[in-house]
């Protein structure tokens, strides 16, 4: 209870410090571009500059300019960021590892990434992959040395945080595929759920489990939306896919509720990101932001400044020579948007630091409270 009352004490005064009585030793991370530390772009293509130029000063496979949610919470942790399941290079998974990649959807998709389709990594696919990882792990660290020292401990599987954020790229395909959306959620639902109950199973004890967000606030779906969902709200969102994801964020909550009865041991968190980014959009100018809605890496100029063909990283060749055309605005640190998709490092930071405090989740703690409020110490987490 001491170190309870310590750790909160310290969060109220010093919010932005790690919080260290109550950190996680591990964190293991599933989802898609919004926690892809580097997954994707070892894999395929790699993630080109100006990505990461805010604060990696190089691409960092992040699909962002600087960092994302998952490394402001490895951070809160005192923890180093998490690398890349799938990236073979430097890698270290002493203290967990990420098996997000970007283009993730939670129903395994039938278009390829090279024809504008998806990930083949799919919840599914993470889950294998985070099997095999768990079994494997022990096996090399009993290699001893150096092989031990990049691995998890044994005892870190159950005491790691288990954190989730996916969605968002199957609510773009059942849209835009013209699937009915009462068809398709709740499929999604099944997986997302089995999924959880198999990370259970294998002892995973304590989740964080990220709503989606306000899909009609991207650029690439404002812009891409047919003529019959023209309607925008008074932020400038395209309300149909604002709707859809609050559709598809209502039936996770369920199910999240759901998890609590049938998984008794576990600590699980319902994290509203949604309204947090909501917020952020909403109320920009007063957290510092300028032109919510302006993509800061993009081509075109104008009120959204992206276009379709000419991505951020993207060169072309003017006057006979070749120029970077998706380049990077003078001030990604007042943008919330980076290319189109993806937020940017000032927007996450905001976003983490609002979400910590539990304001958005369900129930409603503090992330650095979750390890406490497990285990012996766990009360009435409904
Ligand atoms: C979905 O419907 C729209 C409008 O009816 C149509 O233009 C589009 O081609 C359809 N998409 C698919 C994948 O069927
Ligand atoms: C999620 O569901 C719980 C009930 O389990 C409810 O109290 C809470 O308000 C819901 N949260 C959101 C953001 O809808």
């Amino acid at each position: 209870m001491n170190l309870l009352m310590t750790c909160l004490a310290l969060f109220l005064s010093l919010q932005a410090l790690p919080c260290t009585p109550c950190k996680f030793p591990a964190i293991i991370n599933l989802g898609d571009s919004n926690s892809d530390t580097g997954g994707l772009s070892a894999t395929f293509s790699l993630v080109r500059s100006p990505y990461g130029e805010t604060f990696f000063d190089m691409p960092a496979g992040r699909y962002s300019d600087g960092r994302l949610i998952i490394d402001f919470i490895a951070k809160s942790f005192g923890l180093p960021y998490l690398s890349a399941y799938l990236d073979s290079l430097g890698t270290n998974f002493r203290h967990g590892a990420n098996f997000a990649t970007a283009a993730s959807t939670i129903m395994q998709q039938s278009v390829p990434l090279n024809k504008g389709g998806y990930s083949p990594f799919s919840l599914q696919v993470q889950l294998a992959q985070f099997s095999q990882f768990k079994s494997r792990s022990r096996i090399i660290a009993k290699k001893g040395k150096v092989f031990k020292s990049l691995m998890p401990k044994k005892d870190y599987f159950k005491k790691a945080l288990y954190t989730i954020d996916i969605g968002q790229n199957d609510l773009t395909e059942l849209f835009f595929s013209n699937q009915s959306a009462d068809d398709y959620i709740p499929l999604t639902m099944k997986v997302f759920s089995d999924v959880v109950k198999k990370v259970y199973k294998h002892g995973g004890r304590h989740f964080w489990i990220h709503n989606t967000g306000p899909l009609g606030c991207l650029t690439y779906v404002l812009l891409r939306r047919p003529s019959s969902s023209r309607e925008l709200d008074s932020v400038g969102c395209a309300m149909i896919f604002n709707k859809l994801a609050q559709k598809f964020n209502e039936m996770l909550n369920e199910t999240v509720t759901q998890f609590r009865k049938d998984l008794p041991s576990a600590t699980i968190i319902y994290v509203d990101v949604y309204t947090a980014k909501y917020n952020l959009f909403r109320k920009a100018e007063k957290y510092g932001f300028e032109k919510p809605l302006r993509t800061c890496c993009g081509y075109g100029g104008g009120d959204y400044n992206f276009a379709f063909n000419v991505r951020c990283g993207d060169k072309g060749i003017v006057e006979g020579e070749e120029v970077l055309l998706g380049k990077s605005c003078s001030h990604p640190e007042k943008s919330i948007i980076w290319d189109g998709i993806h937020y940017t490092e000032a927007a996450n930071k905001w976003v983490f630091n609002e979400i910590a405090t539990g304001k958005y989740s369900h129930p409603s703690l503090p992330l650095c409270k979750m390890l406490e409020q497990s285990g012996t110490e766990r009360r009435s987490v409904a």
